[in-house]
């Protein structure tokens, strides 16, 4: 067969980057961008870490069917990246939780908004996380589904700042450990903003 030479669809998309101007970019949009501080991990070192991890994770579960329980909404980015590196059975639910607390600090009060569809008793459970901040939220987390009976329950965060941790948290697989500094990008967001950044920056205020 010969190959397809009418390339349409991508010109298209080409022509529409070409007329981006002042007039098509949606109210909000430079604001938005002024938030956007010192990238403190770039988006290669982003994908070379969680594949590294994802490949720590295979061959640490080799013979052992894990479930990644998610973290909404942060952790949703981090982990189907990090699945797609994952070459053993593996399945996927998700969690929701809030924390009482300011914008940028949690309070420890947590309460669940979407509990887990499946049943972990005798399963073998990796939580998958965004950021461990003061490591409140996860301390609850490890309690309430260490609770339910898994065979094993471990971490996997993307980023921790350790200077301020409350709590001292079995944290097995980590990305990076990074300054304290409120971060957005890769899921983290500042008022719900910012989890579309390829990369980890600083929110700047
Ligand atoms: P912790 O309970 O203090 O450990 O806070 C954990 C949660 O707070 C994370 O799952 C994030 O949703 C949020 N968080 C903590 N630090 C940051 C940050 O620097 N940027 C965005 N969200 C953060
Ligand atoms: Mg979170």
């Amino acid at each position: 067969m010969r190959a397809r030479t009418d390339n349409a669809p991508e010109m298209r998309g080409n022509r529409l980057h070409d007329v981006s101007s002042a007039e098509s970019v949606a109210p909000g949009a430079s604001e938005d961008a002024r938030e956007v501080g010192e990238v403190l991990v770039a988006a290669d070192r982003l994908q070379h870490r969680v594949r590294e991890l994802g490949e720590a994770i295979s061959r640490d579960y080799a013979g052992r069917p894990l479930l990644l329980v998610g973290v909404l909404k942060g952790a949703v980015f981090f982990l189907s990246d990090l699945m797609r590196h994952i070459d053993i059975p593996v399945e996927v639910d998700f969690m929701a939780v809030a924390s009482y607390g300011s914008a940028t600090d949690s309070s420890g009060v947590v309460r669940i908004l979407k509990d887990l569809d499946v049943a972990i008793e005798g399963r073998d459970v990796l939580i998958v996380e965004d950021i461990v901040d003061s490591g409140l939220t996860l301390q609850y987390l490890l309690r309430n589904l260490g609770s339910r009976n898994p065979a094993s329950l471990e971490v996997c965060a993307l980023l921790t700042k350790p200077d301020r941790r409350k709590v001292d948290l079995p944290t097995r697989y980590i990305g990076f450990e990074i300054p304290d500094r409120f971060v957005i990008g890769y899921g983290l967001d500042y008022a719900e903003r910012h989890r579309n950044l390829p990369f980890v920056a600083v929110l700047e205020r």
